[in-house]
């Protein structure tokens, strides 16, 4: 099967793209990337050259003309778009580039496909934050969408475009909802590895508010099994929700992490609120479930693994921050 992965440089397509050449014999897969701040080729590099059937294209999917081209190089049996601007923080501050990728760069890639000769399957990764901040119990795939933030709302239109394609247009496209993802290769910004990196410095740790927010993690390997799952036998025109089962408030992550690193809880320091933070995420997953997935990672074993990954690979992380990474101030703090 040939793969074509969009975004496959960062950190949850790059983890894709290792697991796919390491679980099947008979795939060959190309990365195409416009290797933004997040996008590393570092992440695919190792894999890059010992491995004849993955190669990369450096390009943007915004870029209609070239992705086409090489669409029609390439021919594709499926391509799966994790391609996106990613940070919510930086949403807030900047959400332009969050409107053009996320919304606008799907659109090209609709639109190729609309166009196209041939028939590949799409899977495009959505979030589970299109459905916005969910109070009690869970929500399935038909819930109604309420964004809170830039990157929320361009990527619940993101998702809604590939609806309405396959709707309109009978494209294969599938559309799936991880939760919260946590693992190796994952940019330093975001709260795992931050936590991680900063209680490596004896650095104080910033919470957003009182900590009290609650996501669902889940183990980066454990979703590329569910999305793999989902490109041999989901079905047409669906959306997948793919939670963790695994639902923890912030101040309790970083307290795990910091448990495991044998780091005393006064590193953590709350900060002003994230402007528009949602309370809680939480997805049903009997869909996912009736297609024989479940992950297969417990908490704890996740994080030592991803613990283990950023003490045992700081060559990765350390051209990454300086000493303006450990500031304590946010974007909405100062006002900007
Ligand atoms: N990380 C999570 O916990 C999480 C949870 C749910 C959904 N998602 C979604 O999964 C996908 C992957 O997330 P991630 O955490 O790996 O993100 P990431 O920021 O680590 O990687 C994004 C990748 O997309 C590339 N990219 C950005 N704009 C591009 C463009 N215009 N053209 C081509 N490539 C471009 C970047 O260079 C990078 O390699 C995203 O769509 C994200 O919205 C992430």
């Amino acid at each position: 099967m040939r793969y074509l992965v969009t975004g496959g440089a960062g950190f949850m397509g790059s983890n894709y793209v290792r697991y796919l050449l390491k679980t099947y014999e008979d795939v060959e897969v190309l990365v195409y990337d416009k290797l933004s701040y997040a996008g590393r080729i570092e992440n695919i590099k190792d894999l890059l050259e010992r491995d004849k059937r993955i190669k990369f294209v450096k390009g943007d999917i915004c870029n209609e003309e070239f992705f086409e081209y090489i669409v029609k190089e390439y021919e594709p049996d499926v391509i799966v778009n994790f391609a996106a601007e990613t940070h919510v923080d930086r949403s807030i501050n900047e959400p332009a580039a969050f409107i053009k990728t996320n919304i606008l760069g799907v659109y090209s890639i609709l639109e190729v496909l609309r166009r196209s000769s041939f028939s590949p399957r799409l899977i495009h990764i959505s979030t589970d934050e299109v459905y916005g901040s969910i109070s009690e119990g869970s929500v399935g795939e038909e819930s109604p969408f309420n964004p809170s933030s830039p990157y929320s709302a361009s990527k619940a239109s993101g998702d809604l475009l590939v609806r309405a394609y396959y709707k309109t247009y009978g494209l294969d496209a599938i559309v799936v909802r991880p939760s919260n993802n946590y693992g190796p290769y994952q940019y330093p910004e975001k709260l795992i590895p931050k936590t991680i990196i900063r209680a490596l410095h004896d650095k104080p740790i910033p919470i957003y508010g009182s900590g009290e927010q609650v996501r669902d993690w889940l183990f980066v390997e454990d979703f590329a099994e569910a999305l793999e799952v989902v490109v041999r036998r989901g079905a047409k025109g669906e959306a997948y929700n793919i939670p963790g089962f695994n639902e923890k408030r912030n101040i309790d992550v970083v307290k795990d992490i910091l448990r495991l690193l044998g780091k005393p809880e006064t590193l953590i320091k709350h900060v002003a609120d994230r402007p528009g933070h949602d309370y809680r995420y939480s997805m049903r997953g009997d869909k996912i479930l009736s297609l024989g997935w479940k992950p297969k990672t417990s908490w704890e074993q996740g994080l030592r693994k991803t613990i283990e990954w950023y003490i045992t690979n700081k060559w990765w992380w350390k051209p990454l921050i300086s000493d303006k990474y450990f500031e304590l101030d946010t974007p909405w703090s100062k006002g900007r």
